[in-house]
């Protein structure tokens, strides 16, 4: 199975964001060592990228059209208004897994709406960097099934 996880905007500067709501200090590259690490013991294949370029992840998610059997997406704020993705996202025929690792429900207002929540098989919020994992699993459970 071949997953990729895109992660939008300022999540390259994880590290530097409020530990209480994102899940303790945690560098993005380490969020990406450890979603490799699980994707190692759960038996699939993943890519893990990350760009501010909302261009750039919506070519991220055409080009996922071409190979992948889920996708793992945390838009960061684009999530919250940006239909170019929500459009992009809409074509993949594959599971889409939206992850937040704050719980965007218990913050301000306008966190609270996710243009691309109907898309998604599964949403995992307020989770922190564990949340990626629930994600990888239901998308290898899913594949099993
Ligand atoms: C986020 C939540 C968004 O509201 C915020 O803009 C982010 C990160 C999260 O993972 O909790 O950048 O997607």
């Amino acid at each position: 199975m071949q997953v990729v996880v895109l992660n939008g905007v300022n999540l390259d500067v994880l590290g530097r964001r409020d530990p209480e709501l994102y899940g303790g200090v945690v560098s993005l590259d380490e969020l990406e060592t450890r979603i490799y690490e699980w994707a190692s013991e759960l038996g699939c294949h993943v890519r893990c990228r990350q760009t501010n370029s909302e261009g750039e992840y919506v070519a991220w998610c055409h080009d996922a059209l071409d190979w992948a059997d889920g996708v793992i997406v945390n838009p960061g704020a684009w999530t919250h208004y940006s239909y170019a993705i929500r459009d992009a996202l809409d074509l993949l025929a594959v599971p889409i897994v939206e992850v937040h690792l704050s719980n965007i429900e218990e913050r301000e207002k306008w966190r609270r709406h996710s243009v691309i929540a109907e898309l998604a098989a599964k949403r995992v919020i307020g989770k922190g960097p564990d949340g990626y994992r629930e994600a990888l699993e239901f998308l290898v459970a899913t594949e099993k099934a």
